[in-house]
């Protein structure tokens, strides 16, 4: 064979790789993944790296009163059941982690599951009807040992059924590796731990697990996180499935499943006006072979899911509404930014017209439309296009979006920048991201607005951080796991005289790809997660790890003060390392109680307990302030209208001098975006006793736009917790009613599948 011919050859082969892979990114739960029969969407799944053991297997033992049951709706075709009591079955197993399968129906009692001896869990096995392959017991927190697992029925229970269909078991082990090869991409550079000074202590403290796995989180009540993944076999299920939304309790850990029509992967969100959540765009249905009721599971591409204001302490009542016939966007988008703007609508911006990797001139939705739909210059509800987007391709997908305190957006895609004013529609074009660091996915860094000072006049400061120089132009195959992130934070004063400056750099101690930048009350930032190299996704380029297309985990974070002097805003000192990587797809945000919540990493189609695995554990990393005397917020208003004045009631420790006051908006976090994040001094004055704080309300919703925020007490750098209010009036975001009617009379819901069953792509 010819050189050529040989080329060729690994060219077609190339191509066929990166085709088949494209085709599973989309994958939604309509058939077991790499199959094509399909199958309904179950809870029972065999993650790579982990190994299942039917019902049949000779290493499960059983008592005398079990029956064998043949059924093609069994694993393997078969299941044990008995409906006697005391009746029990063991299995002895190498592993960290066991999941127990059986059926779930009325008939169906309680039974006791005993580990190496000891009893951990009643499991009722009771549900209001029969499904099958239901994942009934599971604990991935054992020792990484041998175990024996020994379940019981039990003697107690009115209802006598239990069944066994099938036993999973998992290692963590294997994906808790040191990860040395991180040390490589560290600076050497010796100012790191110079400027810090004493040494404060942070903690790093892993508890809790979520369930269903954190692709995207948001904070929204004083006791509940919102966490929405994609259709995918997590622990949690639902309605006999698995979830793919749940509710994570900040205080007690526990998780609840939330019901989610659509398929959510690569959504975005933000809070309206009146304190309602949009969760926007997402996957399509692949495959239209089994009915959508089987999986509850639609096309999410022009999705506009609603989670209502929820304040229940327990989650109940809580729920996820859709309804694409009424409520939806007017074009498919997935992977795109939502943001709140000054009148309390959104934003979204830009995505893809479909699933996929990077973004081409095909896919690429270069336009932003609104909701509620608004008339711009004659678009009445429509897409509006925008160059900037068209501009920027191919790595220009969750678009890096702010809005200004004079109500334009500040927008950053791929290796550019520009103010976007949404009102007559026009572009100021900014300098681009000096070196030519990419800074969108997948070459995605992250980026914040810098705290808003009424002492400067609101004066904005955008501040980017990682990203990569890897050209965007190259297809996957000339694309390395191991190229290298980039360090570079890049800041710009949004002044006439800042952008005549232009951007600034500096350089993090370590290169970051997918780094996750959050706002704390003290107006520090902490950088952390995320790859030293490759780019984000799975399934695309050479070298993968597992799936993933990054590698060299960064397990350090590190705090950024933006207002020391440049060369010396970096710190570790003091800063926990984490044993668990948090690779593309992980999250962390600011919690009201002042921690940072960290969770998720997944670079896999679907859940994984390879290197990179599908990551439940939740870190929780506490700054120094967390161990000292906090300032108490006593007594505060739930609303707070523009420029008003409100007292607050407070408790400061004893000794306090720089007491400050700040609202912020914790964002809505997904792949490095951290849309919304905000943070406002409010002007404040202390009563002569101490007690009582004035505050002013921001001047407008341009400086804060209307909707939800968390107030916080700062006393000598240390805050207290969060207090929930609403900021304007809390009424719905303004509706077009004509321009709303013209994008449901002129647009289909469900776009793309419709062009699928007419046979176009
Ligand atoms: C870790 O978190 C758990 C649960 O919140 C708590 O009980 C425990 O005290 C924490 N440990 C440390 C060292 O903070
Ligand atoms: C897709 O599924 C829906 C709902 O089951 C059905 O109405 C529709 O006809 C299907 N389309 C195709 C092309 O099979
Ligand atoms: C554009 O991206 C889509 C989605 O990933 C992919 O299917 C298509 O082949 C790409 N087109 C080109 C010209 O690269
Ligand atoms: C930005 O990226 C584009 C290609 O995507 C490239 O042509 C351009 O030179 C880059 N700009 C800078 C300043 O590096
Ligand atoms: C908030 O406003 C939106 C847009 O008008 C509306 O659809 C939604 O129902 C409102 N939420 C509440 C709780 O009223």
């Amino acid at each position: 064979m010819t050189l050529h011919t040989f080329s060729l050859l690994f060219y077609v082969l190339a191509v066929l790789c990166l085709s088949v892979s494209a085709a599973n990114l989309a994958w939604n739960g309509h058939t077991t993944p790499g199959s094509d029969t399909p199958s309904p969407f179950r809870p029972y799944y065999v993650p790579p790296g982990a190994k299942g053991y039917d019902s049949d297997s000779p290493f499960v033992h059983y008592s005398d009163g079990w029956r064998e049951m043949h059924s093609q709706a069994y694993v393997g075709n078969s299941l044990r059941q008995t409906d006697r009591a005391g009746d029990y079955a063991t299995l002895s197993f190498y592993g960290s982690g066991i999941e127990v399968f059986g059926n779930c129906d009325p008939y169906h009692g309680i039974f006791d599951v005993w580990i190496d001896g000891s009893l951990v869990q009643k499991v009722d096995a009771w549900c209001n009807k029969e499904y099958k392959q239901q994942r009934k017991y599971w604990n991935f927190d054992l020792q990484d040992k041998k175990h024996t697992v020994k379940l019981v029925n039990n003697p107690g229970s009115t209802r006598r059924r239990a069944t066994l269909d099938a036993i999973v078991v998992t290692r963590y082990s294997d994906r808790t590796r040191t990860h040395s090869a991180t040390s490589a991409h560290r600076s050497p550079s010796p100012l790191l731990l110079a400027e810090a000074g004493p040494t404060e202590e942070w903690i790093l403290n892993q508890t809790g697990t979520t369930g269903v796995h954190a692709m995207q989180l948001a904070v929204i009540s004083p006791t509940h996180a919102l966490i929405v993944d994609k259709v995918e076999h997590n622990p949690l299920t639902i309605n006999g499935h698995p979830a793919w939304a749940a509710l994570y309790n900040l205080k007690t850990h526990a998780v609840t499943a939330l019901s989610m029509r659509s398929n959510s992967f690569c959504a975005g969100g933000t809070f309206l006006r009146n304190g309602s959540m949009i969760i926007v765009g997402g996957n399509p249905v692949v495959e239209n072979k089994t009915a959508p009721s089987d999986f509850g599971d639609v096309d999410g591409l022009q999705a506009i899911r609603f989670f209502h204001p929820c304040d229940s302490q327990s989650a109940s009542g809580c729920n996820v509404y859709e309804n694409h016939a009424r409520i939806r966007m007017a074009s498919p988008r997935w992977y795109t930014t939502v943001v709140r703007l000054s009148d309390g609508s959104a934003m979204m911006i830009g995505g893809s017209k479909k699933g996929g990797w990077i973004n081409n001139a095909t896919v690429n939705n270069p336009t932003v439309e609104y909701f509620p739909p608004k008339d711009i210059k004659g678009s009445n509800g429509m897409p509006i296009p925008l160059a900037f987007l068209r501009d920027t391709l191919n790595s220009n997908l969750f678009p890096i979006a702010f809005v200004l305190p004079n109500g334009n957006v500040f927008m950053a895609a791929n290796n550019d920048t520009m103010i976007y004013n949404w009102k007559d529609n026009s572009e100021q074009r900014l300098p681009s991201i000096p070196n030519g660091v990419r800074v969108t996915y997948p070459m995605a860094g992250t980026a914040l607005l810098l705290p808003l000072s009424p002492d400067n006049e609101y004066q904005p400061e955008i501040l980017i951080c990682g990203g990569s120089t890897i050209d965007d132009t190259k297809p996957g195959y000339e694309i390395s796991s191991q190229d290298a992130a980039s360090k570079q934070c890049s800041r710009m004063l949004l002044t006439e005289a800042g952008i005549a400056k232009g951007w600034e750099t500096e350089d993090m101690p370590d290169a970051r790809l997918m780094p996750d930048a959050v706002l704390l009350p003290t107006g520090q930032v902490v950088v952390l997660n995320g790859a030293g190299s490759g780019t984000s996704g799975y399934g695309n380029v050479l070298n993968q790890v597992g799936a993933s297309n990054a590698d060299n985990p960064v397990l350090t974070p590190v705090l950024y003060t933006p207002s020391a002097p440049r060369g010396s805003r970096f710190s570790s000192a003091g800063m926990p390392t984490s044993k668990i990587p948090r690779m593309y797809h992980s999250v962390a945000t600011l919690v009201p109680d002042g921690r940072i919540m960290i969770a998720g990493s997944n670079p896999n189609l679907d859940r994984s307990e390879k290197e990179y695995g599908t990551e439940y554990r939740v870190e929780w990393l506490s700054p120094p302030y967390m161990a000292k005397e906090r300032p108490q917020i006593k007594d505060a208003t739930k609303q707070l209208e523009f420029a008003q004045e409100r007292v607050i009631t407070v408790q400061l420790p004893p000794n306090a001098q720089d007491v400050k006051v700040v609202l912020m908006d914790l964002g809505y976090v997904t792949h490095a975006v951290h849309a919304n994040s905000r943070m406002v001094y409010l002007p404040a004055s202390l009563s002569a006793d101490r007690t009582e704080l004035t505050v002013t309300a921001p001047p407008n919703g341009m400086v804060y736009p209307p909707g939800p925020a968390w107030l916080f007490v700062v006393a000598d750098g240390v805050p207290s917790i969060g207090h929930s209010l609403i900021i304007g009036d809390g009424k719905s975001p303004e509706v077009d009613e004509k321009a709303l009617k013209n994008v449901l009379e002129n647009t289909g819901p469900d776009q793309y599948e419709a062009s699928k069953s007419g046979g176009e792509e």
